[in-house]
């Protein structure tokens, strides 16, 4: 793998403050391997809640953020605020904020673009619909999203890559190990080709899509699997530290 193993929990729109209260209460007591990066993403009203209860051991990202500086955008929240409440990362392209709420390849760079700028570090989420793989386009849709980032980031040194391919995503239906790596070192030679050698070495590619305390360990032996990024499981405490303790 390149880097240091990375696993987020990405909770999206789940939870009470009791739910969340039990699930801290979980993860502050579980054991996390020392060499592995983890981060959840609560829904916003409940960061604060986690930045208060949760271990500093484990890193908070948000689900999305404005395109911009604070202002006069109803119902959004800045990067800076953000930052203000103890936010580390930003999680941005999601598949359900493409495809559920249709933001596009230039709104999820300015956003990346952004973020970076206020010292958030980003998790730039791609992935191919099941009809793009079925029609062998997932490496140009990958390629074309990896793109936007590429156009609008300065630097890619706080980006982590997450490959999600969508048909993956709370299905059940995890990508096999290979599916999932023949990927990875397609972005990963995309990097190396549209951005530089260094970039493609030191990117981490993290992997996507019903990622279980099952299923994690057999992927994490691919070479260019660098971590996940977990949903459904990331809302189980013991599961969640199973997946963070598969680094291989
Ligand atoms: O951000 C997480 C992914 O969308 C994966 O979700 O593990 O529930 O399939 P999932």
């Amino acid at each position: 793998g390149t880097g240091k193993f990375f696993v987020g929990g990405n909770w999206k729109c789940n939870g009470s403050k009791d739910s969340i209260s039990k699930l801290l209460t979980d993860l502050n007591s579980s054991t996390l391997e020392s060499d592995v990066d983890v981060v959840v993403a609560p829904p916003f009203i409940y960061i604060d809640q986690v930045k208060n209860s949760l271990t500093d051991r484990i890193e908070i990202a948000a689900q999305n953020c404005w395109t911009g500086k604070g202002g006069a955008f109803t119902g959004e929240i800045s990067a800076e605020q953000l930052k203000d409440i103890g936010c580390k990362w930003v999680v941005l392209g999601h598949s359900e904020r493409r495809h559920v709420i249709g933001e596009d390849d230039q709104f999820i760079g300015k956003k990346a673009a952004y973020a970076l700028s206020q010292g958030l570090g980003v998790m730039a989420c791609i992935g191919e619909l099941l009809e793009e793989r079925e029609a062998g386009n997932t490496f140009d849709v990958c390629f074309q999203q990896l793109k936007a980032y590429a156009d609008a980031v300065p630097s890619w040194d706080n980006i982590v890559i997450a490959y999600e391919p969508v048909w993956a995503i709370g299905t059940g239906k995890v990508a096999t190990p290979q599916q999932a790596q023949e990927v990875h070192v397609a972005v990963r030679d995309w990097l190396s080709k549209n951005v530089s050698a260094e970039v493609a070495s030191k990117t981490r590619i993290i992997y996507g899509g019903s990622v279980n305390g099952g299923n994690c360990a057999e992927l994490a032996k691919e070479e260019d699997i660098d971590g996940f990024l977990v949903g459904g499981a990331s809302l189980k405490g013991p599961e969640f530290a199973t997946i963070v303790n598969s680094v291989a």
